[in-house]
Formats: structure tokens, C-alpha cells, sequence
């Protein structure tokens, strides 16, 4: 494996940020329980959360459900890509396998839309340095997209990520929902002492973190700029106003799966696929520039 340790940080140097947990996951996680509806277990207290949190519920808090969405004020901030991001990277939730060196963490959370609708079928992509602090440049190791189920849900098993020069520990990850402009931004992990001197580093985009077992669980969830009615509630219902066409190399069809590489036409213009998926209504090449790009 050719890999790359950087030997300077993937953006600016250190500079003044700010450490400390952040408040915000609860809120979001109550709007979840609140938007999930009949998914979400009901503590014995009464309060409604979502079964990951069954667990730390049973210290003795009482968790309140906030009783409403609001207006999405607090949008998931994006992050810069940085130089080790690839595209094309495989289909798949887990980047390890058992001999796999490193701390096991597992990553989960929900994506929703700013009216707190969670979102299906979202695209992530995450990369992410090995323990050693080592992104692979020339393979794909510690890198893998997948989709947010049906109920907005993702979980990646991967390790925790080591750390190199000039950056805090921290998991990139592009976030996009069918159609809607890509999210790239970083996940950050509490208690680091770097998160205090790294200036990309923001408090916003922290996880919550636990331990588990011989490993971590990290919990996240994001919040796109997307209106709740783009969301798996409000699927499209408008057909295309430029029916496709019968090419000779196939015509993009719901239901099958692409690779890397195939080519398709739509609406008259020729697309490759870029990531390996399988396309569902929404996800027609014009609309999703991270799985096809057009050809003519
Ligand atoms: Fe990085």
C-alpha cells in the first residue's frame, strides 16, 4: 500500500480555537425522537429518546422531548476538503476487518433536512487517516461512502483515527442529499488536547464520544440545508420534462446498480458514474453531480 503521512497540516497551521463539549447533540437527538414518531423507544420516565441513548438515560436523567422543530438554526457548518480526499471511493459502512490495527469506533447517527425531517438516501463519504496517522493516496483504505437508510440513519465502523502534524484527531466526511449541494466538513472528537490549538477545529462539529468495550461509539447527527419536503416523506412526484432517450449504452433506470465508470444517458445527455450505487428516483444524473458526471 503506497500511503502518505502528512508531513504538514491538510489546511492552515495551528491557531486559536476553541475545546470543550458542545450542547447541541441533545437538542438535535430530542428533535430526531420527536420527527422519528413511532421508531423511537419511550423511556420508563416518560421522555421519548432514541434507543442509543437508552443507556445513559438510565443514570437518572430525565430526558426532556423538545416538543416541536424549529427553523434549523443550527445547520451542520462545513469544513474544507483538505488534500487527501478521493473520489470513487468504495461502497460500504465498515473500513476495517478483524486484524485491523487501531481503537474500533463506530460512528452513527441521522441526517435531516432543516425542518428536522429525517433525510433517506443520503450520500456520505468519509476518509480518514489509519491509527497511524497515514491517509491511503493510493488505495481506498479508511474510505467509504454509503447511504442514509429509510429512516435517515447511517453508522460507520471504522477506528479511531491517529493524529498528524498541524491537526487535531478528526474524520472527513462529504454529506449530500439527493439533488442538493455537497456538505464537506470534519468530525471532531472531545477532550483532545488539540482541539484548543487547531484553528479548523469548531466545537460545532464535535461527537459525542463513550467509551465501549475495547473501543469508542461516536454519535452524530447532521443537519442539511435542505427543505423538509425534498425529504423521503416528499419524494419526487414530477416526471422528467426531458424523457430519456434509448442510447446504445443504456438509459439511467431506478433500481439498478452502477459502478464506477458506466456510462448512461439521460434526458439526452451522456453521464459516468463516478460511485459505484443503486439509483432511486432523485438521484437522475443532473441532480446528483457526486455520483455522474456529464459527458457532453
Ligand atoms: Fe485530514
Amino acid at each position: 500500500m503506497t500511503s502518505h503521512t502528512p508531513t504538514t497540516p491538510d489546511e492552515p497551521g495551528p491557531g486559536t480555537g476553541s475545546g470543550g463539549d458542545r450542547g447541541i447533540s441533545r437538542k438535535t437527538l430530542l428533535r430526531a425522537a420527536v420527527a422519528a414518531g413511532a421508531t423511537v423507544p419511550l423511556l420508563a420516565t416518560g421522555g421519548i429518546a432514541l434507543a442509543r441513548d437508552a443507556a445513559r438515560a438510565n443514570d437518572g436523567r430525565t430526558l426532556t422531548p423538545t416538543p416541536y422543530c424549529d427553523d434549523g438554526d443550527d445547520l451542520t457548518p462545513d469544513q474544507m476538503e483538505g488534500p487527501y480526499f478521493k473520489p470513487n471511493s468504495p461502497l460500504r459502512t465498515s473500513l476495517v476487518t478483524p486484524g485491523t490495527p487501531g481503537t474500533p469506533l463506530t460512528v452513527s447517527g441521522y441526517v435531516f433536512g432543516r425542518n428536522c425531517v429525517p433525510l433517506s438516501g443520503v450520500l456520505l463519504d468519509f476518509w480518514q487517516a489509519d491509527t497511524n496517522g497515514t491517509y491511503d493516496m493510493a488505495g481506498y483504505t479508511f474510505r467509504g461512502h454509503q447511504f442514509s437508510d429509510s429512516t435517515g440513519a447511517f453508522t460507520l465502523k471504522t477506528v479511531v483515527p491517529g493524529l498528524y502534524p498541524g491537526r487535531t484527531r478528526h474524520i472527513h466526511v462529504k454529506v449530500q442529499a439527493p439533488g442538493k449541494p455537497v456538505l464537506t466538513t470534519q468530525l471532531y472528537f472531545p477532550g483532545e488536547p488539540r482541539n484548543s490549538t487547531d484553528m479548523i477545529f469548531d466545537p460545532a462539529l464535535l461527537m459525542n464520544v463513550r467509551g465501549a468495550g475495547n473501543g469508542k461509539e461516536g454519535t452524530f447527527d447532521f443537519v442539511l440545508n435542505v427543505d423538509g419536503g425534498t425529504g423521503p416523506t416528499h419524494p419526487p412526484t414530477d416526471p422528467p420534462t426531458d424523457p430519456p432517450t434509448d442510447p446504445p449504452s443504456g438509459t439511467w433506470a431506478t433500481g439498478h446498480a452502477y459502478t464506477a465508470g458506466d456510462r448512461v444517458t439521460y434526458g439526452g445527455r451522456s453521464y459516468r458514474c463516478l460511485q459505484a450505487h443503486t439509483a432511486m428516483t432523485g438521484w437522475e444524473p443532473p441532480n446528483v453531480p457526486a455520483l455522474w458526471a456529464p459527458e457532453s
